[in-house]
């Protein structure tokens, strides 16, 4: 009886593992494990030649914003509209680009809207596939998971689904459940971090320091800013962050990505999987993950407190040991605002 079970179970794994090794070879030459995945060969060329030419710059920094935009556009209630990664912020952009939480996705929405007349693939699909492939481009990030079959949206997604800087921690959680501790990314002229090319973990550390001003001198009153440790270097700190990396639910998962690459990685990674899927039976579409170039690896450099900040200047509300770490010498950090570390905007290669 219990041999014959075992061989139940050898007969099963040997059929499992025959299916993930089905192979399709596309028109290109290109070999896949899926013949819905061939479309996706050549506008991985396109994209990475037209729009993010290899780089981990402005445009990558934008479609990854677009895939959360997108994807939060849903209702469990159903008392918003949305249909998830759906599409809809590049289908109804005259509607959703409008919304005071989707202020600059516009950018994204045209730099990618012309790649949906060159491909036979659906918006939503677009959206998710061009943050994966992007993402390849930031040393650090992880190799992300493409599904495809996402149908069009036909309708917009409502007002008020996408969280706000000023929004609370109640409020984030509701919306965004388990991916709320998606690494933040920087933005180039404003950054989030000393280090927004790559894909580290410097953002967990230096939104733990102490606040000391705002970048520029500007008192924003609108609530979406607060205090950041380096307004001198221009770094911005939103209200959002600032509560859940102290809030007593969040904090302990925001702190144990401090200096702990491989945990940031595996995080975002299954955080990237549920936010690309909202709307959708992960089972009803295609895995073509292995579209999805290679990652690039993460730079071999520790967390550091930035120069003039230290040790003193933490506000930790969890209460597991904290990494010891070096502080950067010299002057206060110049924050790059190239991917090719140039100081100067105006420089930056397009
Ligand atoms: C509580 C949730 C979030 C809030 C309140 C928030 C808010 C913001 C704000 C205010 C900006 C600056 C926009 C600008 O002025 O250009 C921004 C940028 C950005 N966000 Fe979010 N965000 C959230 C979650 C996320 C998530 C989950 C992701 C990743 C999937 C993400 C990726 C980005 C990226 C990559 C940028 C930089 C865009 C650029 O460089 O143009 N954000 N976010
Ligand atoms: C496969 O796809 C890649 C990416 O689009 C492309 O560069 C290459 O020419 C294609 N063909 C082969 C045989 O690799
Ligand atoms: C989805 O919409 C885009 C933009 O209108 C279109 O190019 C594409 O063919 C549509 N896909 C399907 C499957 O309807
Ligand atoms: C949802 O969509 C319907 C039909 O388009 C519209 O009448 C309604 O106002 C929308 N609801 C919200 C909350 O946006
Ligand atoms: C901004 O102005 C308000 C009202 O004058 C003041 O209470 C607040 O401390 C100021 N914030 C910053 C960051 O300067």
């Amino acid at each position: 009886m219990v041999f014959k079970l075992a061989v139940t179970t050898v007969a099963l794994a040997a059929v499992a593992s025959a299916a993930n090794f089905k192979r399709v070879t596309c028109a290109d030459g290109n070999v896949t494990s899926n013949a819905a995945c061939c479309v996706f060969f050549p506008l991985l060329d396109d994209l990475q030649t037209n729009l993010f030419q290899g780089e981990c710059g402005e445009d990558v920094h934008e479609s990854l914003r677009l895939t959360f935009h997108d994807a939060i556009g849903f209702s469990q209630s159903g008392k918003l509209n949305g249909t998830g990664a759906d599409g809809s912020m590049i289908l109804f952009a005259d509607i959703e680009t409008n919304f005071v939480a989707n202020a600059g996705i516009d950018d994204s929405v045209d730099a990618l809207s012309p790649f949906l007349t060159r491909h036979f693939v659906t918006a939503g699909d677009l959206i998710q596939f061009a943050g994966a492939v992007g993402t390849t481009n930031c040393p650090g990030a992880p190799r992300l998971e493409f599904l495809a079959g996402r149908a069009n949206a036909t309708f917009p997604a409502s007002d008020n689904t996408v969280p706000l800087p000023q929004s609370d921690v109640d409020t984030i959680l509701s919306r965004m459940g388990g991916w709320w501790l998606l690494a933040r990314r920087s933005h180039q002229a404003v950054p989030f971090d000393t280090t927004p090319f790559t894909f580290d973990t410097q953002i967990f550390l230096e939104v733990l320091l102490k606040g000391v001003g705002v970048p520029f001198g500007v008192n924003n009153t609108d609530g979406a800013e607060v205090d950041s440790p380096l307004p001198e270097s221009n770094e911005m700190r939103l209200q959002s962050d600032f509560v859940l990396s102290r809030d007593s639910r969040t904090a302990c998962e925001w702190q144990s990505m401090v200096d702990n690459q491989q945990l940031m990685m595996s995080n975002f990674k299954s955080a990237m999987a549920k936010l690309a899927v909202v709307g959708h039976n992960p089972d009803d579409l295609i895995d073509c993950s292995d579209v999805i170039p290679a990652a690039t690896p993460p730079v071999a450099k520790p967390a550091t407190f930035p120069a003039g900040t230290s040790p003193s200047d933490l506000q930790l509300v969890c209460n597991s040991p904290f990494p010891s770490l070096n502080t950067d010498p010299g002057q206060a950090t110049v924050i790059p605002e190239c991917p090719d570390g140039d100081t100067n905007l105006n420089d930056c290669p397009s």
